[in-house]
């Protein structure tokens, strides 16, 4: 996770996506995923926490199974030792048709680290989405199936993401700007 070190004090909460364009746009996204056949959705705790239940819930089949997973990741590193992902061995996935889900696409280690090991677990497919993309930032190669939105290099808040925890249960997309 990118580090956000001014401090917030001295830094305001901006608009970038209002709540209403978000649910439009997780609508369609939701139409869209939902021409594929998708057996389980599989979100990244904690930030995607919000965006997966707004996803889920826009998608018809009500026959999803959503299981979360927790992604830690450790300094900017390649190795898997720099990168845990809690909650694998519970996962059931094995021949399944698998959508993976993550709140923002940044470096890219987190989605494609993820999706690696649920296809490591046997699934059928995996496909990926993220409300977000960060191109700006990318350390990896990786194509996400689903994207919402593109955004430029601001360190976001809101709807689910965080900055130290906090900002989480904003309805709209925001950034931080220093004042
Ligand atoms: P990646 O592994 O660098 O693609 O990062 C994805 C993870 O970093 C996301 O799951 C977020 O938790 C976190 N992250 C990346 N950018 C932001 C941001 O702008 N605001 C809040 N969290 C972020
Ligand atoms: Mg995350």
């Amino acid at each position: 996770m990118p580090k956000f070190d001014i401090m917030i004090d001295m830094n305001e909460v901006a608009l970038l996506i209002s709540k209403d364009d978000v649910q439009k746009r997780v609508s369609e996204l939701a139409q869209e995923i939902s021409l594929q056949k998708i057996d389980v959705v599989i979100g990244a705790l904690t930030g995607a926490f919000i965006f997966v239940s707004d996803l889920v819930r826009a998608m018809p089949s009500k026959e999803l199974k959503i299981q979360f997973v927790k992604v830690n990741s450790y300094g900017k590193g390649t190795e898997r030792s720099s990168f845990t992902i809690q909650g694998l061995e519970s996962l059931d996935v094995k021949g399944k048709n698998v959508l993976v889900v993550d709140d923002i696409f940044d470096s890219g280690y987190t989605l494609k680290n993820l999706s690696n090991a649920v296809k490591e677990l046997g699934a059928a497919q995996v496909k990926t989405c993220a409300l977000l993309d960060k191109p700006s930032r990318r350390e990896v190669r990786f194509d996400v199936d689903y994207i919402g939105f593109t955004v430029e290099n601001v360190f976001i808040v809101g709807y689910g993401l965080d900055c130290a925890d906090e900002y989480r249960s904003l309805p709209d997309i925001c950034y931080i700007r220093q004042k």
